[in-house]
């Protein structure tokens, strides 16, 4: 049963349920992009999110990395396991591309000598500033022995779905992960979501775009290229 509201974050609202150690996730129609400068309302978005990271999720928790899915509960919601977020963002690159092709002045597409893992601190007003190891312990977000665990759930996470995506004709470039601490036993396990809204998907064939990037960059209608996401995913299962 859905309960009080209990955050709204960009993209998703979150509610009590009567359950103590059970969340309700509702997928909200809302694009943003660059820290929420550019905003937008696309109709159907909050449902494709939806439907795409259950059945992400579910791939993962069948490949053993344990997640805070549970199940979809209707069109934009899903219930999932309660949580304490750690504040930080997990990004796994496999392709040059977006903010690390920038920084670092190499072309975007170039594949990566090494799967490279970079940690940003989850903090709208600094703008989510990149992060070294040594960091995240002077700022207590997690323990040494959590990091060790976060980058070996990120990494099988990236094994499991470039081999998904590839079946599909689709390759993954990148993507944001982020992780938190069960609220009934501590357990570190993979939340949030993971869905085109935090991976960027290149087809293999055409490298047409089939991720968030159509919004930031003004390259077609996001809705329209998530739903041609939505077949190729459904049509794998
Ligand atoms: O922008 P950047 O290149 O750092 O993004 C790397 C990956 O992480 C992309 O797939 C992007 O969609 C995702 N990301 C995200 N949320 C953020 C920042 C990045 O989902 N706040």
């Amino acid at each position: 049963m859905k309960l009080a509201m209990l955050y709204e974050g960009k993209a998703k609202k979150v509610y009590k349920t009567d359950q103590p150690n059970e969340l309700l996730i509702d997928y909200k129609d809302d694009a943003t992009a660059f820290n929420a400068e550019k905003k937008a309302v696309l109709a159907g978005k909050g449902q494709l999110n939806n439907d795409i990271s259950a059945l992400i999720f579910e791939k993962l928790t069948k490949a053993g990395v344990k997640n805070h899915f549970i199940r979809k509960l209707s069109d934009t919601e899903q219930l999932v396991s309660a949580v304490t977020i750690i504040p930080l963002e997990v990004i796994v690159r496999n392709v040059a591309a977006g903010s690390m092709a920038k920084r670092l002045g190499i072309e975007e597409g170039k594949p990566l000598e090494r799967t490279i893992i970079e940690f940003c601190y989850k903090r709208d007003d600094l703008g989510d500033p990149l992060v070294t190891e040594d960091h995240i312990f002077e700022l207590g977000l997690a323990t040494t022995e959590e990091l060790q665990a976060i980058r070996q759930q990120a990494s099988k996470v990236n094994d499991v779905l470039s081999q998904y995506f590839d079946d599909l004709g689709i390759q993954l470039i990148d993507f944001k992960l982020e992780f938190g601490r069960k609220q009934e036993n501590g357990e570190l396990i993979l939340a949030d979501e993971v869905s085109p809204d935090t991976c960027r998907l290149w087809d293999k064939v055409t490298g047409e775009k089939l991720d968030k990037d159509v919004f930031r960059r003004d390259l077609g209608d996001l809705p329209t290229t998530y739903r041609k996401l939505l077949e190729r995913l459904g049509a794998a299962q």
